[in-house]
């Protein structure tokens, strides 16, 4: 059985809902979450164990906070190595998961006779310095805070399993995975605090941050069936087009074909658009043909049981089959209401004020208005659009105005280049870091296999490429379905076995 990664990934989309803000946060969630070996005495995985983690590393006298954790020592004999990963940007109580051989952790650490944990991000779930989510309290969410929560827990802490407290990174090799953003992180930690983890196996990591960040729909639009992408781009050249040619009326129509005829700001209805597209990175590589996007695209290409060609059926056919499939399907399966979710021009709404604990999309946003950017917009001219040019950084930079009032007057540009500056993005170059990618995963552009970047591919650091999605090579049962992963999953758990046999007591 595999993951219903796209129920998933929408129960986690209210607050998607906040439109374009990218939303990295949809690691897969492994199945196994509840049920640990058949063997009684090994505590539940679900069991969440506590660290004394420092509220600010650059202040240790301020004090530590309960940052949460989650471990599975099943495998684990004396000597063993420790393998850790943070989810990253979302509550940890879904992915505990991620400690047993569900997932590559767990399945190194079943080779490797190790124990896998996994920690809360700060700021994230239930792992907060402060009990609120105020730009006062966000002030201690940076890269730099993160990675050294991570070094922090590895020459610290004592894991509570027989022997966990002489596992040091001096005592014990220390793996850090990492998925997405937390698999940027995972390069970012290895390249800033070099000496504490010995290897690292990184998916779909994000390494390099980019503000302007088009390229999310470059798989997609590759990837997608023809006839639906050239369609769609039929209808997004339509738009922009009328844009251009201040077609207020024309504009209006459009968006009455999908409902929409009340949204205030022609930029709120081209970020609506987006949504179809949101649905791609839910895709796994068992997806089947009923799920979201494939109705999309057959809701548009498919029409009395006669398939569009490559060139799809047109742009009369497209503005209504897309509107219609909204009004009859896609509305209900999204929960949108309409004008209330998809106009962000009010800064009042409670969406931008929640300053309450647990508030992930907060939280990242946050991290995305100040270090990370990779705002999903459209692409330049001359390049083919399934995403409306109207979209530039300046519709998320304005949101971020609204959510953090007191340290932004203005739309701020995300410090991309210091991020990439200060932990290397694709110039990184550590030994024993080993990288998987997707061929059809949207963030690949900001990954080590980006297109045109022809990183080199070398044992000291391996990069791997499935036919995947997003960190489709995170999750054991995936290598099953597409031997494409299989073979990436294969060469990593070779590397782990050759690298920890290097591995001396002392190293660190
Ligand atoms: C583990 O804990 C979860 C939730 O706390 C519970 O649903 C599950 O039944 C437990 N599993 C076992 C094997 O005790
Ligand atoms: C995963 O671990 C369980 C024990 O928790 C074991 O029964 C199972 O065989 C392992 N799976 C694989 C593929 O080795
Ligand atoms: C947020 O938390 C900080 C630190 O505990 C506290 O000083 C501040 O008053 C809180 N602000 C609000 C609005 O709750
Ligand atoms: C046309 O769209 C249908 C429905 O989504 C798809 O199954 C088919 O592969 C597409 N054909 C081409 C040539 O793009
Ligand atoms: C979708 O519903 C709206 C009313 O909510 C209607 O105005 C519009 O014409 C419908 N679109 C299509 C393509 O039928
Ligand atoms: C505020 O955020 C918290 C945490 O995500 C959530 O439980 C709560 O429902 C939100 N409040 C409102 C009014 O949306
Ligand atoms: C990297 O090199 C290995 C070993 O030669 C190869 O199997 C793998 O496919 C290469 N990765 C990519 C992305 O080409």
């Amino acid at each position: 059985m595999l993951l219903l990664l796209v129920g998933i990934a929408r129960a986690a989309i209210p607050n998607a809902r906040l439109r374009g803000m990218p939303s990295l946060h949809k690691l897969p969630v492994p199945e196994r979450y509840f049920t640990s070996s058949n063997d009684a005495t090994l505590p539940n995985i679900s069991t969440v164990y506590h660290f004394d983690q420092l509220i600010d590393h650059n202040n240790p006298g301020l004090g530590t906070f309960k940052q949460r954790y989650w471990m599975d020592w099943e495998f684990y004999e004396s000597g063993g190595p420790i393998i850790l990963m943070t989810p990253g940007e979302v509550n940890g109580d879904d992915y505990a998961g991620y400690t047993t051989n569900d997932t590559i952790n767990g399945l190194i650490a079943q080779q490797q006779n190790g124990a896998a944990v996994l920690i809360e991000h700060r700021f994230f779930g239930f792992s907060n310095p402060y009990d609120n989510l105020t730009s006062q309290s966000l002030a201690l969410l940076t890269v730099q805070q993160a990675i050294d929560d991570l070094v922090y827990f590895a020459t610290t802490a004592d894991l509570p399993m027989p022997g966990g407290d002489a596992v040091k990174p001096s005592q014990a090799p220390w793996i850090l995975v990492g998925g997405s953003y937390s698999g940027a992180l995972a390069s970012y930690t290895m390249v800033n605090k070099p000496g504490i983890f010995w290897a690292g196996y990184i998916s779909s990591g994000t390494v390099q941050t980019i503000t302007d960040y088009y390229d999310y729909f470059t798989p997609i639009r590759e990837y997608m069936p023809q006839n639906c992408s050239s369609d769609v781009q039929k209808v997004i050249a339509y738009l922009d087009g009328m844009y251009a040619a201040n077609d207020i009326a024309g504009i209006k129509t459009l968006q009455e074909a999908f409902g929409l005829g009340s949204l205030e700001h022609v930029d709120d209805f081209a970020s609506a658009l987006q949504d179809n597209f949101w649905d791609w990175q839910g895709l796994s590589p068992d997806s089947g043909p009923n799920t979201m996007f494939y109705q999309f695209c057959d809701a548009l290409e498919v029409k009395d049981g006669i398939n569009a060609g490559p060139d799809g059926w047109g742009l009369d056919n497209a503005v209504n089959s897309w509107g219609k499939f909204w009004n009859t399907t896609y509305y209900e399966y999204s929960t949108i209401v309409p004008r209330d979710c998809l106009e962000t021009y009010n800064p009042t709404d409670i969406y931008w004020t929640n300053i309450t604990v647990d508030n992930a999309f907060r939280s990242w946003s946050w991290m995305v208005c100040n270090q990370i950017g990779f705002y999903q917009v459209g692409p330049p001219e001359g390049q083919p659009a399934i995403v409306s040019r109207i979209l530039q950084p300046i519709y998320d930079e304005r949101q971020c105005v609204y959510m953090f009032p007191e340290v932004f007057a203005y739309p701020p540009q995300p410090a991309t280049a210091e991020t990439n500056a200060m932990y290397a993005g694709w110039n990184v170059d550590v030994p024993r870091l080993f990288f998987a990618n997707g061929l059809r995963d949207p963030w690949r552009g900001g990954t080590v296999s980006a297109d045109g970047l022809n990183k080199p591919n070398t044992t000291r650091m391996p990069i791997y490429m499935s036919d995947g999605f997003h960190t489709s090579d995170m999750v054991a049962d995936n290598g099953i379905v597409d031997p494409t992963i299989r073979v990436v999953q294969e060469a990593a758990l070779r590397y782990m076995k050759e690298w920890l046999a290097e591995w001396t007591p002392g190293h660190s």
